[in-house]
């Protein structure tokens, strides 16, 4: 048996063994008797009867084994000009004090606390020092708008929310307090305190009796320990698109959590403690939740918080330089970085400045990855390029090539195989499974391994009727795919209204409510269509009330400015059309399917339900 059939084979024959032997890896205050039983709602739960803290393992365990000289976390920041390098112990001994001043703001274990930041050392250690106090923290990725804030401060009810006083984008600067102000204002729930990371790049007002200042209570802060808690204990909640306009509070625990980011560290990546990790995202995503905080310290990496994109900061040779001046061994980032990359330097010419010596290979995940951006990679840096599928619901890879087990040959447009703890199945629509090449759902076979959420938070029924009860005894993915005679995975998009611009996973459907709640707006629909650099991009169609007409594109461009105030420029809202109607099913079901299709210029089949025939030649005269 391959090394691979067999990790695979235990993991899913004899998940309790697999996951204990992983378990034991970690520094546990109390290792679990159980290792996976059930919760009162029937849910799979790993290690319900351990103890840890989430912080401890990634700080004070690798200072405790005399890591504590070696660097924990770089910070690049080509927006500002700042660069710094923390080392374990300094880490560790920051952010005891940042839990310090947490508690000293009456955070206790079990509080929420939200983080609205840019991508800064201390965005991190607020992260980890809730972890520390065995409060939950929800990060909220500084891109979206303040309405997008307010819901979600208003479903965590944090008791504090952390914020800086601004972040920086390719030249410009965006002031944060003002839309925390906001979202508070609009918050039916109110945080006790607003505590302000003042940059130098703007100063924040802090007016309000409920603000801090951060610096000045760090000086007087008292370091705090790590407080014990269950595996099953949650560390953090992270809001997702879904197919409505509220979105999904991932809950995410701790056992399971730790034993998984270490396991992939190690499984996946192929990585060794003291090696170079970056991961070129956002710590608003589940991948720099995962990827540049947890996983690599907990594995005693180096991790890298990159504050910048691919491009024009300052050219397209800025993922290659931070590569070889920190040693990167592994490089993850989206495929649309890549493209951004590709667009600038056709011809990879920046690369020859940057020997890059220690690159091993380059990761890839947050959408499809293309098989041309997958060649054009390849080729340009001579690494190996591994596609890996998962999502925010699993917060690790559920399918990939897993190097430090088995390096498999690649197949473009393959995430490779399921890793061990993953049963994937692709399913017909009465839940039976497909055979090989057969397109159909892609779901996992319960129980879902360690690091997976066991529940929605404040919002249990959501969990079963989102993920669990379509097919019983599966969890959903929302993705389609087909597995191969091989037992590869392709994974073709979703099969919902999620749509991912630029690796950033956004609801269609909350779009629509934002377009239908303008006046002028009797329906609408929002479709993602292809995007040479983003991947995807939305496109509004809409129907005007009787009596609204859009004077010089007028109601368009309230549209658009309706979407990024409400929802946020990262939506990429940019293009809204007018047509007389939308081609519907004679049952009503808007035609979302054909009209995406017309859009992308694909051959389509016009549905025998469709009601009116005629209303899809508005469309392609309006698209095409
Ligand atoms: N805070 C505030 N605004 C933000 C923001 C943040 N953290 N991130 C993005 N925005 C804004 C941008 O300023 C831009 O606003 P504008 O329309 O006023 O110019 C808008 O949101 C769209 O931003 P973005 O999607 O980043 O587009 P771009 O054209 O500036 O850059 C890419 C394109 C491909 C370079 C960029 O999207 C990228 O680096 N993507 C990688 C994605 C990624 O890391 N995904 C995480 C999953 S791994
Ligand atoms: P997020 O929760 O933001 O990580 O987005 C998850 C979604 O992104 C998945 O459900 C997929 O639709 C898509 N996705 C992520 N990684 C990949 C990949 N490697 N291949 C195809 N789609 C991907």
């Amino acid at each position: 048996m391959s090394s691979y059939q067999e990790a695979f084979t235990t993991s899913v024959e004899q998940p309790e063994l697999f996951w204990k032997q992983q378990a034991e890896k970690l520094a546990w205050y109390q290792f679990p008797h159980t290792i996976l039983s059930k919760d009162e709602h029937g849910i799979d739960r790993w290690f319900a009867d351990g103890e840890l803290n989430t912080c401890y393992l990634a700080l004070d365990h690798h200072v405790e084994q005399g890591r504590g000289d070696q660097t924990a976390l770089i910070y690049d920041s080509p927006v500002t000009g700042q660069k710094a390098r923390y080392t374990y112990q300094v880490l560790r001994d920051q952010v005891a004090k940042t839990a310090g001043m947490l508690a000293s703001l009456g955070v206790v274990k079990g509080d929420r606390v939200v983080i609205y930041m840019p991508m800064i050392p201390e965005a991190a250690m607020a992260m980890l020092a809730c972890a520390r106090l065995g409060a939950i923290h929800s990060v909220v990725f500084g891109g979206f708008a303040p309405n997008e804030l307010a819901v979600r401060i208003e479903d965590a009810e944090p008791k504090v929310v952390l914020t800086a006083s601004c972040g920086v984008e390719v030249n410009k600067v965006i002031p944060y307090k003002p839309m925390v102000d906001q979202a508070v204002m609009d918050s039916r729930w109110k945080p006790d305190y607003v505590v302000v990371y003042q940059r130098k790049q703007c100063l924040a007002d802090l007016h309000h009796e409920r603000d801090r200042d951060w610096s000045s209570m760090l000086k007087s802060a008292q370091p705090h320990e790590c407080v014990p808690v269950q595996a099953t204990d949650p560390l953090y909640i992270l809001y997702t698109s879904g197919t409505t306009g509220k979105p999904k509070g991932v809950v995410r625990d701790n056992g399971g959590h730790a034993v998984a980011m270490r396991y992939s560290m190690e499984a996946i990546y192929d990585v060794s403690p003291g090696d170079v990790y970056w991961a070129a995202s956002d710590v608003g995503w589940v991948v720099g939740h995962s990827y540049i905080v947890y996983a690599p310290l907990i594995h005693g990496c180096t991790t890298i918080m990159y504050e910048g994109k691919p491009v024009r900061t300052p050219d397209p040779g800025a993922f290659w330089r931070v590569c070889d001046e920190y040693k990167v061994k592994i490089l993850f980032s989206a495929p649309t970085a890549f493209r951004a990359i590709k667009k600038e330097d056709p011809q990879g010419s920046h690369l020859k400045d940057y020997p890059m010596a220690s690159l091993k290979t380059i990761f890839m995940a947050g959408e499809r990855l293309d098989p041309p951006t997958l060649e054009w990679v390849k080729e340009k840096t001579g690494r190996p390029v591994v596609d890996h599928w998962w999502q925010t619901e699993t917060g690790w890879a559920i399918a990939g090539n897993p190097l430090g087990i088995e390096t498999f040959k690649v197949k473009p447009g393959s995430s490779t195989k399921p890793i061990p703890g993953y049963q994937v199945e692709v399913l017909n629509e009465v839940g039976l499974p497909l055979g090989a090449n057969q397109q159909g759902y892609i779901a996992i076979k319960r129980p879902l391994p360690p690091g997976c959420l066991p529940t929605v938070w404040r919002n249990h029924d959501r969990f079963e009727t989102g993920y669990l009860s379509q097919f019983p005894g599966y969890y959903v993915s929302g993705d389609g795919g087909y597995l191969d005679e091989d037992g590869y995975l392709f994974v073709m998009g979703r099969i919902d209204d999620v749509i991912n611009v630029a690796g950033h996973r956004l609801s269609t459907g909350e779009m629509e409510e934002v377009v239908g709640a303008h006046e002028a707006v009797a329906e609408c629909a929002v479709i993602g269509i292809h995007d040479e650099l983003k991947g995807q991009l939305p496109l509004g169609l809409v129907v005007l009330k009787d009596g609204y007409f859009s004077e010089n594109g007028e109601i368009e461009a309230q549209l658009l400015q309706k979407v990024r105030q409400e929802i946020g420029a990262v939506a990429c809202f940019n293009k809204a059309l007018i047509v007389d109607r939308l081609p519907k099913t004679r049952s009503g079901k808007i035609l979302r399917r054909v009209i995406r299709q017309i859009a992308d210029g694909e051959q389509y089949v016009v549905p025998s339900t469709i009601d009116d025939p005629s209303s899809l030649q508005e469309i392609e005269r309006v698209l095409r």
